[in-house]
């Protein structure tokens, strides 16, 4: 498996990096800061770092340079995000921009990118990292919620453009997980509530090692305190 991975430096992103790692794949990893990644063991050459604002970066250069250097492409996780708690009235336009910069833009750009390199294997994969709030709204995160609603319908779109090439598009809509993402913005919720970023990893696992005729589209996660189907 080669697989390009954004926001690899911490939280669910980190998690999914050493998650593929230890599964054996080769993983193009993402990120401003690369002081955590190149902490981690040696993997024998299969981790390839590479430092990049995203959204100030030409993303279809970096996409042929990493299967370059992976001998391919066949998997990407859209990962890399960013949040803002703010009622709309003190949500500012350039922030709007960002977090649609960032949140949808880039996935975009992303996925269009790598789509030549997944035609090319029977079977790959765009893993997008959505939101619960996606789909059902959050007071105080209109913006956010607007670039994951838009990544949400991106990605159901796309992956009925891609069926035919066998190239398989998931949305994982995570509640609250323990990252410094919600640190920051809900420092309320007790951390050991959180899903673990670990859990989010391990569906990912899940999705990539189904081989047969059965397909999950989207996978939403919440945490055990939460309501079920709220
Ligand atoms: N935590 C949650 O409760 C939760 C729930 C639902 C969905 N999500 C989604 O899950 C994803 C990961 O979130 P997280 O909780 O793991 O957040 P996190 O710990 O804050 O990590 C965010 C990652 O995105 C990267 N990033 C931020 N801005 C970037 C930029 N301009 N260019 C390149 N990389 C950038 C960060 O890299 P740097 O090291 O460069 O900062 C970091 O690796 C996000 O899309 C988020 O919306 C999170």
């Amino acid at each position: 498996m080669k697989a390009i991975v954004t926001g690899a430096t911490k939280g669910i992103g980190l998690a999914i990096t050493r998650a593929l790692l230890d599964d054996g794949a080769q993983v193009y990893a993402l990120g401003r800061d690369m002081t955590l990644l190149e902490n981690l063991p040696d993997y024998t050459g299969r981790l390839h770092l590479h430092t990049a604002d995203l959204t100030n970066t030409d993303l279809t250069a970096l996409v042929h340079t990493a299967a370059k250097k992976m001998g391919g492409i066949d998997v990407l996780v859209n990962n890399a995000g960013i949040t803002l708690a703010k009622n709309l009235e003190e949500t500012g336009t350039e922030e709007w921009d960002r977090l649609m910069n960032l949140n949808a833009r880039v996935p975009y750009v992303l996925s269009q990118a790598v789509i030549p390199y997944l035609k090319k294997h029977p079977r790959s994969h765009i893993i997008q990292i959505a939101s619960v709030v996606a789909s059902k709204g959050c007071a105080g995160q209109s913006a956010y919620v607007a670039s994951k609603h838009a990544l949400l319908g991106f990605s159901k779109s796309i992956a009925k453009e891609l069926q035919p090439y066998g190239i398989r598009v998931h949305v994982i809509s995570p509640g609250g997980v323990a990252t410094d993402m919600v640190s920051s913005v809900r420092p309320d919720i007790d951390t050991q509530e959180l899903i673990h970023p670990q859990e989010i990893a391990d569906i990912i696992r899940f999705l990539l090692a189904q081989r047969g005729n059965a397909v999950i589209d989207e996978i939403q996660v919440r945490r055990e305190t939460k309501a079920p189907f709220a």
